[in-house]
């Protein structure tokens, strides 16, 4: 499902990632640590093709998401599966602040072109606020939301297109012990029923043991 080959990336004259390699299953939970600055988040944004990596001369650098060279693809149809393959929960959640909880979620399945009907997007943005507990806070703006709630509905936005890959950076970093759980196992069940993959940055260990694989980032490469 993700297959990474010589993946660097450098901001100035800091080379953060130094040729990652790493090939991820359709349907695997996998988690990604790593220490704070190692370069989880710059990994993850460039996987889930938010970012650029470095491009170097002599080395050949490739990304496929689904089988599909995202470097050999016209920018249109990047859009596309980055809207209807990939889900991606942030770090620093990157809501809309204008909109509710509901329309954010909302937005990227209205944008989707294979789902026409804004009533059935309505409907699951609904169910998937409800899954995460967050149906009280529907009309609610994300500046009225705590960190956990920000967070949480940062996941119902990214798995509102039924996306083949979840990039999520820290998806529970914010939430309590109970939370977090619930959110974990609504990461396995959808792996279960929907063979979603999942690419998970945690600090959390009880997520992490679960995980099918782990993958630790160390000076620049995954150990
Ligand atoms: N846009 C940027 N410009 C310059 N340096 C950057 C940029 N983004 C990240 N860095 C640097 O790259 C390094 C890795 O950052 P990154 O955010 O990937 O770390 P991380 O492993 O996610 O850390 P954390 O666990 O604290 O979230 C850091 O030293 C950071 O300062
Ligand atoms: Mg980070």
């Amino acid at each position: 499902m993700v297959q990474a080959e010589n993946i660097y990336k450098s901001f100035g004259k800091y080379e953060i990632l130094k040729g990652v390699n790493l090939r991820v299953k359709k349907g695997s939970i996998v988690c990604i640590l790593g220490e704070s600055g190692s370069g989880k988040s710059t990994l993850l944004h460039i996987l889930g093709t938010l970012d650029k990596p470095t491009f170097k001369k002599n080395k050949k650098t490739i990304l496929k998401i689904n089988g599909e060279d995202v470097f050999s693809i016209s920018d249109k149809k990047l859009s596309t599966i980055r809207n209807e393959e990939i889900g991606f929960v942030f770090q620093t959640h990157q809501l809309l602040p204008e909109f509710t909880a509901l329309e954010n979620v909302c937005l990227p399945g209205f944008i989707n072109k294979k789902i026409n009907d804004k009533y059935h997007v309505k409907k699951r943005a609904k169910k998937l606020l409800n899954q995460l507990n967050l149906s009280e806070y529907e009309n609610s703006k994300p500046e009225e939301l705590s960190g956990g709630q920000k967070q949480r509905l940062s996941v119902a936005r990214a798995l509102i297109n039924n996306p083949k890959v979840i990039f999520a950076d820290e998806p529970s970093g914010n939430l309590d012990a109970k939370n977090a759980e619930k959110l974990h196992l609504i990461f396995f069940y959808l792996r279960k029923k929907f063979k979603q993959t999942f690419l998970i940055v945690t600090h959390n260990i009880q997520l992490a043991d679960m995980a099918d694989q782990k993958l630790k980032i160390e000076k620049g490469i995954i150990t």
